[in-house]
């Protein structure tokens, strides 16, 4: 059976403070773990969970990462002729067809939210997910397939979730828990970046979602909430209570790679999970610890 989600939405016209000057010039996504930009780690998970439709939202100075997802005819050349089939294998790897990623443009940074409604027109009336590109998940089964698994069962809206330190709260969307098994919470509300004190749980939304078209709806309201901008979590918020709605504690380890010390992390643990590469860091982080 084909999968009920067949489009997925990957905003990427954040600016990327965090990182500059790295991200002067260059769009945060395509900041390499190991070898790979996070952006190509979201593409390949949404793929190997079924996804057909690729919906980029860029921003100005991102067109890197339309580049990156070309075909690069003169680097193919070049590598041929030095008979390097190891990489052009894996420059090809991607292999997305002619049309199906599509690119549109949020003019004016308006938040999350005002981002994945940017992306309405190329979605229609059928469930969409969301990936955001900065939660970097090593999981055996892909993030998205677990969660596009749960809404085969219980349809409506499906949100990746982990407990964090109590003290984060106010990073995250944050879910007001209804009943909850240890695997699956339904929601009864939810709050973007709540304090602390007043966060009604400590169960965050990670940058994974499936959700129901109606949620364009909502958006197109155009309400700002924390920080001043649209947020999605907001919008999902009111479709409470008219849909399911269930946070998953998903399979695998995510890396906040919008954070200097996840994204050192996770270059370290995809790093060491690859054979020719595993001695030689561990030998290298050695000579550190025992400095
Ligand atoms: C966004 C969402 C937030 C979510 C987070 C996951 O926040 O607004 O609800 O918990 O992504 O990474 P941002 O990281 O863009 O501030």
């Amino acid at each position: 059976m084909s999968s009920p989600v067949r489009k997925a939405i990957f905003p990427v016209g954040g600016l990327g403070t965090r990182f500059l000057p790295a991200t002067k010039a260059m769009p945060k996504e395509m900041l390499p773990v190991v070898d790979k930009p996070l952006i190509q780690y979201a593409v390949e998970e949404a793929a190997a969970a079924g996804i057909e439709e690729f919906v980029f939202v860029t921003g100005r100075g991102k067109a890197a990462i339309e580049d990156h997802f070309d075909v690069s005819y003169e680097l193919e050349k070049t590598l041929g002729e030095r008979g390097r089939d190891d990489v052009l294998d894996a420059i090809r790897a991607i292999g997305l067809e002619p049309g199906q990623i599509s690119y549109t443009r949020q003019m004016d940074p308006m938040g999350l939210g005002h981002a994945v409604w940017c992306a309405r027109k190329h979605v229609g009336n059928e469930p969409v997910a969301v990936l955001l590109a900065d939660d970097l998940i090593m999981s055996k089964a892909p993030c998205l397939g677990q969660l596009i698994d749960v809404h085969k069962e219980t349809g409506g809206n499906v949100v990746a979730v982990e407990e964090v330190p109590a003290e984060h709260t106010d990073r995250y969307g944050v879910l007001d828990i209804d009943s909850d098994d240890g695997t699956r919470a339904s929601v009864r509300g939810l709050v973007e970046k709540p304090d602390p004190a007043e966060a009604p749980s400590r169960l965050a939304i990670i940058g994974r979602y499936v959700l129901m078209p109606e949620v364009f709806e909502h958006l197109a309201k155009f309400e700002t909430g924390a920080g001043g901008e649209i947020q999605l979590t907001d919008a999902m918020a009111k479709m409470i209570g008219h849909i399911p709605f269930h946070g998953l504690r998903f399979e695998g380890r995510r890396f906040d790679c919008g954070d200097k010390i996840g994204f050192f992390e996770a270059n370290l643990a995809f790093a060491l999970e690859r054979d020719e590469l595993r001695d030689d860091i561990a030998g290298v982080l050695k000579q550190y610890v025992d400095r």
